[in-house]
């Protein structure tokens, strides 16, 4: 290059310079806080911090609710009375029905409303339109059972003074000790008090007031300025009303038609450390502190379902869905509180902690953990679990909220996902290449492009132009398609879905009671309102086969954007004076407005087949948005995470929160949405994902494809193999989904729920055990790591799933994790069930034979189980499954296999069809010395109660290799899966 060619340096240069590098060092990607409200933004929740500073900071604060001892009446198994709230500046009180409900479950539930809006018997400003009540049906949406009231729930005669005590439970196990001066309730399990309800005095309920309007001759003389000095002018009782009647943020002006309407109240968890749950956020397992501090929060965390663009780690802010229900455990002891309500909702958690004995040093400290809740409308209602166990509580409340249903097979599997696949040809072509690579899968799906212009129920006709043509050539594989469709309805003439929904007047309406008008993906845009039971009806009847053309049988939906996005509403949604069906306001409902659209097209996918098939599919349908219950429609993911590290990490507290917040079926973005991802992220985030119980790779419409067969080698092998183990493994999944399916179990489970009693690992939440199979993974979510330290919490053996490596616990230890590896281990005294052959989909390994590994541990003995279906329909229902006990008992050397299910009108046409698949391998890792020179086994078959006569068959035996178990392995024993039989070694 001549010298001439040399560009000289310019300002410009330098500038552009300086922007690179800058570009470089700050993260690509930051959330925009300024979009989102903090504490001090929400007027409620300003409030009530400030109430809790005042009432923390006074000496002999007195909470100003009462229960009125002659309002108490008891009567089969539910308690009700009226809180009275004492006013500072009148003799009036505030008159506010309680109800507690003891559940036969051993529930209890604390409603308290308020008399005067109960009762219409309230003013609204602005001519609202809006209901007066306060919303009381949250419940229609989120509980489904678990309710039947306590037969065997009592009063008790001794009761302190000035309190009245109920029994209940089982063996009257559980009580609840309620005062009445102040109002509080302490919760106790066998006479330890486990829950308390304001005994800090912070309960909190804006009760219904008139607005008192500024008196006339001083509007008449104030100038304007005045005016607004006069209205920040605090009220009779001293309280700041600058919130009270309306509320501004970010250049829109909620009406706030029935002023203030928060419910707060404080619970306490005495004696409790932890607290987990509260989902969904992006911080440890285990809940931080709220009220600031080193390594602390210093924003409640808070619950308002919103689409957060760019979401930050490690933090309180919301997120997508809301589970108000946390989990506060201790040494064997786990309780929880169910707070149900669907408003914006903040928690400031901060723990405290006693010394018994100053000269303790430490020793026999108590923390106890107090929380405080507030809504910004609604009942306060809240649910009390009082354990003990991790599972009673999530059981619990899994019964109330609804179990996840069983999903089809299919749907955990691995998903192929990108924003976007263009063409109908793009499609097949991934198809084909995951094919030729042999790399599994079983759905593709398609984002908002496939659409014509943004409409949904439509197909781009340049681009899809055969859609039925290429669902068939997936279908040739038994692979599925997933579509989007988002409940935001493209505004424009002609369109038949949104003239259809103007004309019979199914869409969410603007505080004037017209049709609300905002914008996301389509641009302008209307919402169709799920709480209507004639729009969900409408709603059904779009996925029809005949309606929505160009969908097969094997597409399913994706529901997004439903907290619902707007792009220029309020916190990018809507504004809260909204009103939805029945006029109820927007700000009532706001966090169940997901779940109900999730309802819909759930509902619709069950409806459309019905006519055809009368066995029915099970609908599968992922959605962003979520409340309590949605575990019971479908899957959920993290929305828009980002291709890097600190996400990839991010997303196992994220999943392990989920489920035990009964929503176990839950995945991240594999890959991360947001930006490109090296290789090596790529690689250990496929690794990662292969334990995701909802497993799909997303990204972003701006981001390079990146199909695990473009990876290149090694990366292509070794994710092709974190598919593959997941294939493998689906067996196991697939039975922990039952698990799941029947008493909320999750599916991920953290270490303080498999092992309770264990305090070193009560905030350990980057490992996890899969199902109850004793499966614990640590997959590796950090740039350049070779080795993880796993911590094994019990006194067992632990062996490598892959190559027998042995470990004993208790202990910390190191796992090797170069590149191609996951630290994966097996804790001895498990069964667990594998699939093996390579198979292109999982639809085309349902008749394939099965491999058990027997690990054997401390005690000689290992047990599993197995659920088989045909993983699609809902014969199940009517007995059409296999279900198994594997177990090996040490004393006799013997594995057995027993039947768990119970008969039902399909079970003996199903076992028919699954005849003929086998046990085709006992692999025993821990294989007993003595069975060296062993070289057969014995096998015999149940039938009809009898054993047949014992063949004998080959055993080979391993011996045991530096630091490695010995292991066994019997090839082929000739056993059904479906049937009883015993193997002696
Ligand atoms: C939202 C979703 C994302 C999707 C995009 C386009 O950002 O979270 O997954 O790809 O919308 O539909």
């Amino acid at each position: 290059m001549s010298r001439g060619h040399i560009p000289s340096f310019t300002w410009a240069n330098i500038f552009h310079l300086c922007t690179i590098l800058c570009m470089l060092i700050t993260p690509a990607v930051m959330v925009k806080h300024e979009n989102f409200k903090t504490c001090e933004q929400s007027g409620f929740c300003k409030r009530n911090r400030a109430y809790a500073d005042t009432a923390l900071s006074t000496s002999n604060w007195n909470s100003p609710y009462t229960l009125d001892p002659a309002s108490i009446k008891f009567n089969k198994g539910v308690l009700t009375g009226t809180v009275l709230k004492k006013l500072a500046t009148s003799d009036e009180n505030v008159r506010l029905p309680l109800t507690i409900t003891f559940h036969e479950a051993g529930t209890a539930r604390v409603t308290v409303d308020e008399e005067r809006r109960q009762k219409g018997d309230i003013e609204l400003r602005h001519d609202s339109k809006a209901r007066k009540e306060r919303y009381n049906e949250a419940e229609k949406w989120a509980i489904v059972g678990g309710t039947a009231v306590s037969t065997g729930a009592a009063l008790s005669k001794d009761a302190d003074q000035g309190t009245t005590r109920v029994l209940f439970g089982q063996g009257s196990k559980f009580e609840a000790i309620v005062r009445h001066a102040p109002f509080g309730i302490d919760f106790k399990r066998e006479g330890e008090t486990q829950i308390q309800f304001n005994d800090r005095g912070l309960m909190n309920f804006e009760h219904w007031r008139a607005k008192v309007e500024k008196p006339e001759v001083a509007a008449a003389e104030g100038s304007e300025e005045n005016q607004t000095e006069d209205t920040a002018v605090k009220t009779d009782s001293g309280e700041d009303e600058s919130t009270w009647w309306e509320e501004s943020f970010g250049g829109n002006t909620d009406s706030k038609p029935r002023g203030p309407e928060a419910v707060a109240l404080d619970i306490n968890f005495p004696g409790y450390g932890h607290v987990y749950g509260a989902a969904e956020h992006t911080g440890p397992l285990s809940l931080k502190e709220t009220r600031g501090g080193d390594g602390k929060y210093s924003e409640p965390y808070r619950l308002y379902n919103s689409d957060v663009f760019e979401y930050e780690l490690d933090s309180p802010m919301t997120l997508y869905g809301s589970i108000p229900f946390v989990q506060a455990h201790k040494k064997d002891s786990s309780v929880g509180v169910f707070w149900l309500n669907a408003a914006e909702t903040w928690i400031d958690i901060t723990k405290s902690t006693s010394t018994a004995n100053p000269l303790s040093l430490g020793i026999g400290n108590k923390v106890t953990t107090q929380t405080h809740w507030f809504s910004e409308s609604g009942l306060l209602d809240a649910f009390v679990f009082l354990g003990p166990t991790p599972q009673d509580v999530i059981g619990s409340y899994a019964e109330l909220t609804g179990f996840t249903e069983l999903p089809q097979h299919f749907a955990i599997a691995y998903h192929q996902c990108r924003w976007n696949y263009v063409t109908d040809e793009d499609v097949k072509d991934v198809d084909r290449k995951f094919d030729k690579h042999r790399i599994p899968y079983d759905v593709i799906w398609l984002d908002i492009e496939y659409t014509d212009g943004k409409k949904y129920f439509t197909w781009d006709p340049m681009n899809f132009p055969d859609p039925i043509g290429m669902q068939k050539q997936l279908d040739q594989r038994e692979r599925k398609l997933v579509g989007i469709i988002d409940p935001h309805i493209k505004n424009e003439g002609g369109y038949s879905i949104v003239d259809e929904m103007k004309s019979k007047d199914l869409a969410v309406k603007n505080k004037e009671g017209t049709i609300f008008e905002g914008w996301c993906w389509p641009g302008s845009s209307h919402w169709i309102d799920c709480f209507s039971p004639k729009g969900r009806e409408w709603w059904k009847s779009l996925f029809r086969y005949d309606k929505f053309k160009g969908a097969a049988k094997n597409m399913f939906i994706w529901n997004d954007m439903n907290e619902p996005s707007v792009f220029n509403g309020p916190e990018t949604t809507m504004p809260k004076d909204n009103l939805h069906y029945d006029n109820w306001e927007h700000r009532d409902v706001h966090n169940i407005n997901g779940m109900t659209f999730h309802q819909a097209t759930h509902d619709a996918l069950l409806a459309r087949d019905k006519d055809e098939d009368k066995h029915n599919v099970r609908p599968f349908v992922l959605t962003r948005a979520f409340f309590s219950g949605s575990q019971r429609l479908g899957a959920m993911w993290t929305g828009d995470n980002q291709a890097s590290w600190g996400h990839l990490e991010a997303s196992i507290p994220m999943l392990l929160s989920m489920g035990i917040s009964g929503y176990p079926f839950a995945g991240a973005d594999v890959g991360g949405f947001f930006g490109n991802p090296d290789k090596e992220l790529l690689t250990r985030w496929y690794q990662a994902g292969a334990f995701y119980p909802f497993m799909r790779a997303h990204a972003h419409i701006d981001t390079r494809r990146r199909e695990p067969y473009l990876a290149g080698e090694p990366y292509t092998q070794i994710i092709a193999q974190a598919i593959r183990l997941r294939y493998s493994l689906l067996p196991a999944w697939y039975t922990a989904f039952h698990e799941a399916s029947t008493t909320g179990a999750p599916i991920l489970r953290p270490n303080y729920y498999v092992h309770p009693g264990d305090e070193k690992g009560f905030a350990i939440d980057d490992q996890f055990y899969l199902g109850s199979y004793g499966l614990l993974a640590k997959p590796v979510t950090k740039e350049g790591e070779k080795g993880q330290e796993m911590y094994l919490a019990d006194k067992e053996k632990y062996y490598d799933y892959f190559d027998y490596w042995m470990y004993e616990g208790p202990s910390t230890v190191k796992v090797a994790a170069d590149l191609d590896t996951i630290p994966f281990l097996m804790r001895g005294g498990h069964i667990i069930p594998r699939r093996d052959r390579p198979r292109r989909s999982s639809g085309l390994m349902k008749f394939d034979p099965l491999t058990l590994v027997v690990v054997l541990g401390n005690s000689g003995d290992a047990e599993g189980t197995l659920y088989l279906d045909d993983g699609e329909s809902f014969d199940y229902k009517d007995g059409a499954y296999i279900h198994r006990r594997f177990h090996y008992q040490g004393s006799t050397s013997t594995l057995m296999s027993e039947d768990l299910g119970v008969s039902g009108k399909r079970t003996k046409e199903y076992l028919k069809t699954m005849e003929k698949v086998r046990v085709e391998k006992i692999v025993v890792v821990g294989a007993p010395d003595a069975w060296r020179g062993k070289t057969e086994v014995e096998v015999s078959e149940e039938q009809g109660g009898k054993s047949s006569a014992a063949r004998q068959v080959e055993l080979e035996y391993h011996e045991r290799e530096a630091g490695k178990a010995a292991w066994a392995v019997v090839r082929d024993p000739g056993v059904q899966v479906g049937a009883g039989w015993k193997i002696a070694f």
